[in-house]
């Protein structure tokens, strides 16, 4: 009998899984402690710490203090979220209290450096806001000194609470895809804001202070298995009106898997965030116009499936930040958002950043420091 040879489709007709199937149940929502409420100081109150507040009060945490050098941004907070939390401007005084256990850092990177080291050894559970260090053997002392003061240091990247990362991650965790082989992002949106803030100086403002989500999705999504070589290469469109280059591309390779980053922050038309990660028994997408608005959908051999996922990235990733850290304290384990994990995803960050400079692959965990020109600090009062 002869065996016939399958028919070559050439790439013009999809393979077809069967019809709609029930989706996985996977505990993708942000988690909250047993018992453990902690008092909680934030300190700093810019722009994004409105996204913290909203998340804590709905989670019921309880924030009693709140710092900022510039008081009206503190009591505009307090008036808004914890009409009870003390006032300090300066955060000596309220790593100074003793009724406060976990603080909130969520000053710019340079102004955290001296804030981390010592609300560590105040003996503060410490969540740090993105990115976390701009120098990462400086992440990796503040990590052993969590360790020596025996309190948590995590960090808030909080993409990977977004309800259909936080879908992806679990999924992934679970086995449902098998052994993934790629994963690729392609996030179309408008950042032109920024060209009337202070990011619009940050001449890698998409590698560095927005992607930065992404290579941390890429390392938890190949959780255990190690980024080799980045590639990056970034450009300004024609018709952006922010100065720092807003197109961007970057390939990162695993010794068997690879993953690829398409930015374009100058889309004004037709904005769209799609995610593939493609497995060896299925694949996960999830695509939207933006952000928050996301649907997830997981082909294996069973059929498609599609869950009605809850939440929102806002304030869904705050909420799972912190609900992590105090977690972990409460079980005495270490934070899934710890700055050790982090580190690994700055490694690949650092490395895009250095190709694109270069113009050559880079190894990552080779460049340790990121330039000057990838510094922020507040925006003035
Ligand atoms: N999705 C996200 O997770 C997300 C979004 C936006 C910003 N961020 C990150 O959050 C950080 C802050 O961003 P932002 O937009 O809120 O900045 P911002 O400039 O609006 O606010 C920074 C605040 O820090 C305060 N500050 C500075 N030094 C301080 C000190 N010594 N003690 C107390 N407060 C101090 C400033 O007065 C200011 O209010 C950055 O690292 C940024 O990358 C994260």
């Amino acid at each position: 009998m002869s065996k016939q040879a399958p028919e070559k489709s050439y790439g013009f007709t999809a393979a077809q899984s069967g019809g709609t199937v029930p989706a996985p149940e996977l505990s993708y929502r942000p988690r909250d402690p047993k018992n453990y409420r902690p008092n909680i100081g934030l300190i700093a109150c810019g722009g994004i710490t409105r996204t913290h507040l909203q998340a804590y009060q709905a989670a019921g945490y309880r924030v009693v203090a709140l710092c900022d050098p510039t008081q009206g941004k503190a009591e505009e907070r307090r008036k808004e979220f914890y009409p009870e939390a003390q006032i300090h401007t300066d955060y000596r005084e309220l790593l100074a209290r003793d009724d406060i256990e976990v603080v909130d850092i969520a000053a710019h990177p340079v102004e955290r450096e001296e804030i981390i080291p010592a609300a560590l050894r105040a003996r503060k559970h410490v969540l740090s806001q993105k990115p976390f260090v701009i120098d990462l053997d400086l992440g990796l002392r503040f990590a052993d000194l969590a360790d020596e003061m025996g309190v948590r240091l995590a960090v808030n990247q909080n993409a990977r609470w977004a309800p259909h990362f936080s879908y992806i991650r679990h999924a992934i965790e679970a086995g449902v895809i098998g052994e993934a082989g790629s994963a690729s992002f392609e996030v179309h949106w408008d950042h032109n804001w920024t060209a009337s803030t202070p990011f619009n100086d940050l001449h890698h403002l998409v590698l560095y202070d927005f992607a930065v989500h992404w290579f941390d999705l890429i390392q938890i999504f190949f959780a255990g298995r190690q980024a080799r070589k980045v590639f990056a290469s970034i450009g300004r469109s024609a018709t952006q009106k922010a100065a720092p280059p807003l197109l961007a591309h970057v390939v990162v390779d695993f010794d068997d898997a690879q993953a690829t980053i398409m930015l374009n922050g100058d889309t004004v038309f037709g904005q769209e965030d799609r995610t593939s990660v493609i497995g060896s028994k299925g694949t996960l997408r999830s695509i939207g116009p933006d952000l928050q608005n996301q649907t997830v959908t997981l082909h294996t051999a069973e059929g498609i499936a599609s869950p009605n996922l809850q939440g929102k990235w806002v304030p869904d990733g705050m909420h799972g930040t912190m609900g992590e850290l105090l977690c972990a304290i409460e079980e005495n384990r270490e934070p899934a958002n710890s700055a050790r994990n982090n580190l690994r995803s700055l490694e690949i960050c650092f490395a895009a950043i250095a190709s694109a400079e270069s113009g050559m692959p880079e190894f990552s965990g080779r460049a340790r420091r990121l330039p000057g020109s990838c510094i922020t600090r507040s925006r003035p009062a």
